[in-house]
């Protein structure tokens, strides 16, 4: 094992949402240092077209590589969606994104060959759910719908709020009526959700949490690389977790401590476009 074993991993989003990723990460991978980049500038990604998320994905991936990071985990379904490719060409370096393992797991545990996904408009239109559950099990039949307000209300703190269930019904209704009987939470933000939707839909829906999924297909991808850190972390190692941002570091620092088990003292800005 060489010290690149204990290289971080870079992980990027759009913004905040990325963290329900590093969280997950953090919590099954403690071994493993993260730097973290969230695009708090160009946000959201939901909305934009695919070249952008292109060139967005990779001047990230050119800055992440100056951190000399070991693998690359797009924390973003629709960065993953529109640039794994892109990333992959760019970054040199083992890369994962959060689809395939949200798709693998929901393809292995549903009875009913149902699947609904719900995610940002961009992920839907791209059809990169459907692809990649469908060339798993080609028999399973895919429901997706894209769900834009669910953003802005997980941002603004209500995830347990009337105006957020009323929302999330209108957009299930659809998905529920045609039988689904799995449920991918194709979004970043939708893991913070998942009590709203489990009470809303019941016990009987499988709820998949791609966020998890894909901590747990990262641990698979280190070892097969011979990549994991093998050396348990230092009490003296002052940063095994680092954070940057486009913009807006204060207020992405007040999120990450509301949903990360460690605190967040700070996050660096960084110049993305100069990437
Ligand atoms: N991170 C995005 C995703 O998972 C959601 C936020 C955005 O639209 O940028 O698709």
């Amino acid at each position: 094992m060489s010290s690149l074993n204990e290289a971080p991993i870079g992980v990027f989003d759009s913004g905040l949402g990325g963290l329900t990723v590093a969280r997950e990460i953090m919590r099954n991978l403690p071994r493993e240092k993260i730097v973290y980049f969230g695009d708090t500038a160009r946000v959201p990604y939901g909305s934009k077209s695919r070249q952008t998320v292109e060139r967005y994905s990779r001047q990230i991936v050119r800055f992440l590589k100056t951190q000399e990071i070991k693998a690359i985990v797009i924390a973003c379904n629709t960065a993953t969606a529109f640039a794994i490719d892109a990333v992959r060409e760019e970054a040199d370096l083992p890369v994962i994104g959060v689809i395939e393992p949200g798709a693998r797991v929901a393809c292995a545990e549903t009875g009913n060959g149902r699947i609904g996904v719900i995610a940002t408009r961009a992920t839907v239109g791209s059809g990169a759910y459907t692809e990649a559950l469908r060339s798993l099990r080609p028999d399973v039949r895919v429901i997706e719908k894209a769900c834009p307000l669910l953003v802005p209300l997980v941002e603004e703190g209500l995830l347990h709020d009337p105006v957020t269930d009323e929302i999330i019904m209108r957009y299930l209704d659809e998905v529920l009526e045609n039988g689904v009987d799995t449920l991918i939470l194709g979004c970043t933000h939708y893991p913070l959700l998942r009590s709203a939707i489990r009470k809303l839909v019941g016990d009987s829906i499988r709820l998949v949490n791609p966020a998890y999924e894909t901590a747990r297909s990262l641990a698979e991808l280190l070892e097969e690389k011979q990549l994991e850190c093998t050396v348990p972390r230092s009490a003296d190692d002052p940063s095994p977790y680092r954070f940057f941002v486009s913009d807006q570091a204060e207020r992405f620092a007040e999120f990450a401590n509301m949903i990360l088990p460690i605190d967040v003292s700070m996050a660096r800005l960084v110049r993305i476009e100069d990437y």
